[in-house]
């Protein structure tokens, strides 16, 4: 399948689910990944679902606790996302999960999704694939209208059977949570559970995720100073672009040509990079806050937010 080695390749493919069309890059490859926050134009890196073809996959990705592996038995292939986890050895992009250490994982029920996942050999991030702010695709057409040329392909299967999200609970505790309603009704999923689900908040179906549970994100233990024009002594310095001020300590750069989809894929593991030298802080040269910018900037203004 010609889709799945551009997939392999970094490429944007976009393909039907039962729930919604959805925009999938490999999700080891953090440059692929910022290409789907580029193509959505989301201003922030809320993190995704990681897409496989079987639980035995997912268990490659993250720990599956007995419930989690209940809940999987009676639901995939199917419309519903279980947050895991995360295998720290899993090798999946840190723009995925947000900087997280849980994954949201889902095995879908449709042929084609599966079949591409198959053709790929890789784990498949997948958000809705409609523009940042628009509602979900149902239709292949939608996606063309909302992103154009980004995907190098878009597999048209018609009408997608739910035309609804899928349910996301979050597995990854003794209680399982549910983050977002979907097409898996909480019935169905207590009946299977044979427990009670526990609502994670009031939060309205396309907004599963408080800000202020966001803003929970890892964040770098040393402080970040943002707009940084020079580097003080002890500082680590996190560049952007070719006008670099001189410094002898640790320096990474986002991107030397000014490239943002290249610094978004290099953000998270950045901040890590240089939080593991354990400096007095770190200095961050400005993002220009077009494009991906605004999401990159999001981010560094969230990880220099006063701790609680
Ligand atoms: O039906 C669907 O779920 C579709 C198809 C394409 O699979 N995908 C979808 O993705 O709706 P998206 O990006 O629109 O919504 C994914 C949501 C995120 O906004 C976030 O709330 C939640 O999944 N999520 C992902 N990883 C998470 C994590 N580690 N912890 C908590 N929530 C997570
Ligand atoms: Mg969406």
């Amino acid at each position: 399948m010609k889709a799945g080695a551009a997939l392999r390749r970094g490429e944007l493919v976009a393909f039907p689910t039962e729930t919604v069309y959805g925009l999938g890059a490999d999700a080891t490859n953090a440059r692929a990944v910022a290409g789907i926050y580029e193509a959505k134009g989301r201003p922030r890196f809320n993190p995704l679902i990681v897409h496989v073809d079987t639980i035995m996959a997912a268990e490659r990705i993250a720990h599956v606790s007995p419930k989690a592996r209940r809940l999987a038995a009676a639901f995939w292939p199917g419309a519903l996302t279980l947050v895991l986890r995360l295998r720290p050895d899993a090798s999946i992009a840190d723009l995925v999960t947000a900087g997280l250490d849980t994954v949201a994982v889902r095995v879908p029920d449709h042929a084609v999704a599966l079949a591409l996942i198959a053709a790929a050999g890789c784990p498949i991030a997948a958000p809705s694939a409609n523009r940042s702010g628009h509602v979900s695709p149902t239709l292949a057409a939608h996606v063309a209208e909302d992103l154009g040329d980004a995907p190098a392909f878009i597999l048209d299967a018609g009408p997608t059977a739910h035309g609804l999200e899928s349910t996301i609970l979050d597995a990854s505790g003794d209680a399982i949570v549910l983050l977002r309603a979907g097409a898996v009704t909480m019935e169905a999923i207590e009946r299977a559970l044979g427990e009670v689900v526990v609502r994670a908040s009031e939060a309205a179906a396309d907004q599963p995720i408080a800000p202020g549970q966001l803003a929970s994100h890892y964040a770098p233990r040393a402080p970040l100073r943002l707009n940084a024009r020079e580097v003080h002594p002890g500082e680590a310095l996190l560049a952007f672009g070719a006008d670099v001020p001189v410094h002898a300590g640790a320096l990474i750069n986002l991107s030397a040509t000014g490239n943002l989809v290249e610094a978004a894929a290099n953000l998270f593991a950045a901040l890590r990079s240089l939080d593991a030298l354990h400096p007095d802080g770190i200095a961050v040269m400005p993002v220009p806050e077009h494009g991906l910018g605004a999401a990159i900037n999001d981010r560094l203004r969230r990880g220099a937010a006063p701790r609680k």
